[in-house]
């Protein structure tokens, strides 16, 4: 068992539903340990800033309602520009790697930290383990990310609530296609995985999926819009993730370079093929939301997880969920795993055919 006195906390990327209650479980188990535990605010921004960022946490701040709610009670950051710093009057500095390595130092000794649990993504993990390494505490990464593609976990936090939040948006949404028997087209968030496409578009009975690991034709999309319609069907719901692209390997819309839009390119291509079709970008709205009941679950046993690889002396370790099991694999490790895109040969996939969803060319 390890001495720990203080550790310190910090939400790192794009947020989701579930950061809180994981917050909440880092807390609880470490206060239970007898550990005190500091929130540092905006990822590790709070450290580097002058006057530091962040807040004693205790379980008074987890009287409802903070953990019941979507977001991250201490701030986070996914700009990944660690060098430009605001100043208290909001004015900015900019600050070489030598002085963020100092600051970090200077903010680990003055604050007394053993260790920090980072709840991010893998980046944020990496490059918080080297800050962690040189300043001589212990790390431990706990992943979210409503893509659900974070390397060697099968789930992360943020990616049930997604699900939920899309699936809800789809059955809104097929009930006001059908009233006007329209194609109406929900784009939806996933650059490079289509998870959350994917098992939204099963859920919410869509026609069509299309996913970033699966080249689509427009051809095939729209034969699947005409089947429908010849088997009486008058209304359909498609989703698109934001990265989808066709076999040439092209995005299908114009603004090189940028995501999103991809459902108005739909929108007035299909208008020209007779089709009454709208466009919603769902957009943050699915990072958003009451955090469902299998996140906070996740986050929590991700949480107690955490501390208890603290209190064995672990560091550099990255919490995951593998067949049912909470477990925990080397940081290093998990860097060398690609992220986990969508499985065209899976289960979902097979699933989504079998239900006539058009989900691309294969
Ligand atoms: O977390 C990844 C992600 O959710 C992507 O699916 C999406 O493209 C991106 O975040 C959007 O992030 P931002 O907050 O920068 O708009």
């Amino acid at each position: 068992m390890t001495a720990m006195k203080r550790i310190g906390v910090l939400t790192s990327g794009g947020d989701c539903s579930g950061l809180n209650a994981a917050i909440r479980g880092v807390t609880l188990g470490a206060i239970k340990k007898g550990w005190e535990v500091l929130g540092i605010h905006n990822a590790t921004d709070g450290l580097f800033v002058r006057p530091m960022r962040y807040q004693k946490l205790t379980m008074a701040d987890f009287e409802f309602p903070y953990a019941t709610l979507g977001g991250t009670m201490l701030g986070t950051n996914s700009s990944g520009n660690a060098n430009l710093q605001e100043r208290a009057d909001g004015t900015y500095e900019e600050l070489t790697n030598e002085q963020l390595n100092q600051r970090f130092k200077d903010a680990v000794e003055e604050l007394g930290l053993s260790a920090l649990v980072v709840i991010g993504g893998d980046g944020s993990m990496a490059i918080v383990s080297k800050f962690c390494k040189m300043a001589g505490i212990s790390m431990i990464g706990i992943p979210k990310t409503i893509d659900n593609d974070a390397p060697g976990t099968d789930l992360a936090i943020g990616f049930a609530t997604a699900r939920a939040v899309v699936t809800d948006a789809l059955d809104k949404l097929n009930t006001t296609a059908a009233s006007h028997h329209r194609v109406l087209i929900a784009e939806v968030m996933g650059r490079g995985a289509g998870h959350l496409a994917l098992e939204s578009a099963v859920a919410g009975f869509a026609d069509v999926a299309l996913i970033p690991e699966i080249p689509y034709t427009y051809e095939g999309v729209v034969k699947r819009l005409k089947e429908a319609q010849a088997n009486g069907k008058r209304h359909s719901v498609m989703v698109v993730a934001e990265g989808i692209k066709t076999p040439d390997g092209k995005h299908s819309y114009s603004c090189a370079g940028k995501f999103g839009g991809v459902s108005e390119y739909f929108v007035s291509r299909l208008a020209k093929d007779g089709f009454n079709a709208r466009a919603n970008v769902l957009g943050h709205i699915q990072r958003a939301g009451t955090p469902v009941a299998e996140d906070r679950i996740l986050a929590s046993a991700f949480a107690v997880k955490a501390v208890e690889l603290l209190s064995e002396g672990k560091t550099n370790r990255v919490v995951c969920h593998q067949n049912g099991k909470i477990i925990d694999m080397d940081l290093n490790q998990v860097l060398k795993i690609s992220n986990s895109p969508v499985d065209v040969n899976g289960e979902m996939v097979k699933v989504a055919q079998s239900l006539g969803i058009y989900i691309g060319e294969r």
